[in-house]
């Protein structure tokens, strides 16, 4: 049984992109026999960015919803709250006096705000350290990121090896990155990758009637209805496809090269599909968000089991360092 582990930041409600490149590819690898897959909410990297109480506590709540809407099983795997389980900060403290400082000083997410030190805080520079903590306090083997966070995992590997080198025994376990180069891009409203910050993502848990005009504000072309259309270099036929079935797609294609079909019956189409893909979906994640108890319980479950694992590594890293 191969352990995978993956955090998923709480910045805000996933959106389309997360949902079709990240979350239901994730759902159906933790659902093959031979994992066992941990996922965690990693709710205090979110405090290196954003300070309000109200909004970290909705969007852990967002995204927990979110997955548990998508089908992650909770009874096969451990899902918890990065929060819910503090030997992650005692173990990052001991992995801090391991970590060489040019490591962090290196580190894309620290460099890239270099210019501007003044306004970096020390948890954003050590942000690398407790993702480190995350990993090696569950023994996990696998990894799976985006090519974005490469460099964490390398680091975990040093941290790790360079501590098990320096006592003469395998205190952690050195887990393998699993890049997934073919991941699909999902283009937002605007045909730039879809993304939070570029806020051209489609949220598919709007109502129906902000959904539809979230759809209709997709940027298309000023080519008028009757004439012909190139669906490939329209945003609405790229989403289309992505969320229809070959058939569907074929269809739209061909109302485009025809001609007499217009962007708004684009839209339109794509709106009525996204209805009827993400119906459960959609509904699930509504029950959940109104009974925070349910969210609460999966999530405690979840922290307890982790906590199981947490507690053994955590026993072996103090006996290692003298505590
Ligand atoms: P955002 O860019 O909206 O802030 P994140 O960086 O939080 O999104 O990404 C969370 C997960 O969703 C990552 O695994 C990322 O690869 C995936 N993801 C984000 N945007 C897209 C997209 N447009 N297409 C495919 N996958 C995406
Ligand atoms: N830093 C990761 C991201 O921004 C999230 C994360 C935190 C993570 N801890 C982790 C991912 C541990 C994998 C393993 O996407």
């Amino acid at each position: 049984m191969a352990r995978i582990l993956t955090g998923v930041q709480s910045t805000g409600v996933p959106h389309l992109g997360n949902l079709l490149g990240a979350i239901l590819p994730a759902v159906e690898l933790s659902k093959r026999e031979e994992n066992e897959t941990f996922l965690f909410i990693a709710n205090m990297h979110t405090l290196t960015s954003v300070k309000d109480a109200e909004q970290i506590r909705e969007y852990t709540y967002s995204v927990a919803a979110t997955w548990l809407a998508c089908g992650f099983d909770t009874e096969k795997n451990v899902f918890y709250r990065q929060s819910d389980v503090p030997e992650v900060t005692e173990l990052t403290w001991y992995l801090n006096c391991f970590t060489p400082l040019p490591m962090l000083q290196n580190a894309h997410s620290f460099k890239d705000k270099a210019d501007r030190v003044e306004k970096v805080n020390a948890g954003l520079f050590t942000y690398p350290v407790l993702m480190a903590a995350d990993i090696l306090l569950y023994d996990a083997e696998i990894v799976p990121v985006g090519k974005d966070q490469k460099q964490h995992l390398e680091i975990t590997r040093d941290i790790a090896g360079s501590i098990n080198h320096q006592y003469g025994k395998d205190i952690f376990v050195l887990p393998e990155a699993k890049l997934d180069e073919k991941v699909m891009i999902v283009p937002g409203i605007d045909g730039q990758k879809m993304s939070k910050s570029y806020g051209n993502y489609i949220n598919i848990f709007l109502e129906d009637k902000p959904l539809r005009k979230n759809v209709m504000k997709i940027v298309t072309d000023s080519t008028p209805m009757e004439e012909p259309k190139d669906p490939d270099s329209c945003n609405v036929y790229r989403l289309y496809k992505l969320v229809s079935s070959e058939e569907q797609a074929q269809s739209m294609r061909q109302n485009y090269l025809n001609g007499g079909y217009g962007y708004g019956h684009a839209k339109q189409e794509l709106y009525e599909q996204l209805l009827r893909k993400f119906q459960s979906i959609r509904e699930a994640y509504w029950g959940y968000m109104e009974d925070r108890e349910s969210l609460d319980k999966a999530l405690m479950i979840g922290a307890e089991k982790a906590r199981t694992v947490a507690s053994e590594t955590l026993r072996r890293a103090r006996e290692t360092f003298g505590y």
